[in-house]
Formats: C-alpha cells, structure tokens, sequence
C-alpha cells in the first residue's frame, strides 16, 4: 500500500463508512418483503478530532482559495451547500408546505367504511380535507442548517439536513418518528495525516471525503410503508 492511499483508509475508517452502503439507497425489491425496515444513520456523528493542533492544516495550506478550489474540483463546489466562510444564518427556516401529489398510501386510504363495514356517510369534500389533514399529520420536513465542520475541512461550512420532529409522533395511531430517508453526497477536502513513526515526521495531504447529507425524511423512515 503507497503512503498516499493510507490516510484515506484511515479517516474512512474513523468515519464508519458502512454509513453509507449503497444498499441504504436501493429500494425493495418484491422478494426482499422481510427486510422492510432500514434506517440510514444520518446525520453522521461528529467525529472526535481531538488528536491536536499537529493535525489541523498550516496556515498557507488555507490561504490560496484558488488552489484549493481547484483542488476540489470547481464543479464539486455547490454553492448551494458550500460556504468558505460562515453564513450569516445558522438555521435556515423549515418548509412546512407539503408539495407534489399526496402519498400513495394515504390517497388509497379508504374513508368511505368504518370497520364494521357500514358507510361513514362523509362526502368526498370531507374525505379530501381528511386526507390532507393526515398528510400535514405525518409530513417530515427536512431542517436544514449551516455546520461548521472544523479546521480540517474545506469547504468549512456545509449545509447539512435533518428530520424536523413537529410533533411528539408522526402516525396514526403514534409511535413513528421522522427519520431520514433520502440523502445526498457532497464532496469535501479533509486534511488527513499520519504520522511516519520512523523519523517522527507528520505527514499530511488534502483528500476528498464524500460527506452524506440528509435531503428527505419520512415517518419511520423507510419502515412505514
Ligand atoms: C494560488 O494557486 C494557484 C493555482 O495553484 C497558483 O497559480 C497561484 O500562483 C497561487 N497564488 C498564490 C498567491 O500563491
């Protein structure tokens, strides 16, 4: 193994990068019904890079934006999500609106039966409010916010996501919370180093990391349907 692929092993190590297994992403497929639920552990946990001020990039390594932004790849910078410098927001406000078409499951809700199978007598005007009603119920909007990823990234501000809990439980009957059920992924610089223990040098290189970001929650995340 070349000393240059050692640091990636190593911070994808630190990382967990089981993460982000492709598999996460995949739907189900029709003779996998056993394996319904699947939860996708975002958002990442911090990591703990209390390994000192040895590891974090010298100060020159900061200073050229263009060297560094071309390090990066310019069509890897989505200044949508990337900040060089910190936002004037931290918390961007959440979206309640629910969008697009209503859910399959709740559209296929039939309204019109009580269980003991006589008619419940409500009108479609009434079963349409209903149904919005349930979808605002058990909408997961994705709250997003400006995190500061510490001296040993670049970009050093990354706009991350994760499941606003509106209330107590998302269901109906309760018990479901919103959990993460689609993300994306975003490409970083992270200043990894290793130590050559044989003459005690640091040392250290830009490399990319691929950071997930949560785009979309549902109730129960992958599980409620
Ligand atoms: C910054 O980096 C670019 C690209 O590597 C290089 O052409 C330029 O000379 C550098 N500027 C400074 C001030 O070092």
């Amino acid at each position: 193994m070349s000393t240059s692929t050692k640091p990636v092993l190593v911070f994808l190590m630190l990382l967990g990068w089981s993460y982000c297994q492709p598999s996460l992403f995949l739907h189900d497929s029709p003779s996998d019904s056993s394996k319904k639920c699947r939860y996708m552990d975002l958002p990442l946990l911090d990591l703990e890079l209390d390994q000192g001020s040895s590891y974090n990039p010298p100060q020159h390594e900061l200073q050229n934006t263009s060297r560094l932004l071309q390090l990066l790849g310019e069509r890897n910078f989505d200044f949508e999500y990337m900040r060089i410098t910190r936002p004037k927001k931290k918390r961007l406000p959440v979206d309640l609106k629910l969008r697009g078409e209503i859910p399959e499951d709740i559209q296929s809700q039939n309204l019109r039966r009580m269980p003991d199978g006589t008619n419940t007598r409500v009108g479609p005007h009434s079963r349409k409010r209903f149904r919005r009603w349930l979808w605002a119920r058990t909408h997961c909007p994705v709250r997003q916010s400006w995190k500061n990823l510490g001296k040993r990234f670049w970009p050093r501000w990354l706009k991350v996501g994760d499941c606003y809990q509106g209330q107590n439980s998302c269901s109906i009957p309760s018990g479901l919370t919103c959990l993460p059920s689609e993300s994306t992924t975003k490409n970083v610089l992270f200043w990894a180093c290793i130590e050559d223990r044989l003459d005690r040098k640091m040392l250290c290189r830009w490399i990319y990391v691929p950071y997930p970001i949560i785009t979309e929650c549902s109730c129960g995340g992958n599980c409620a349907k």
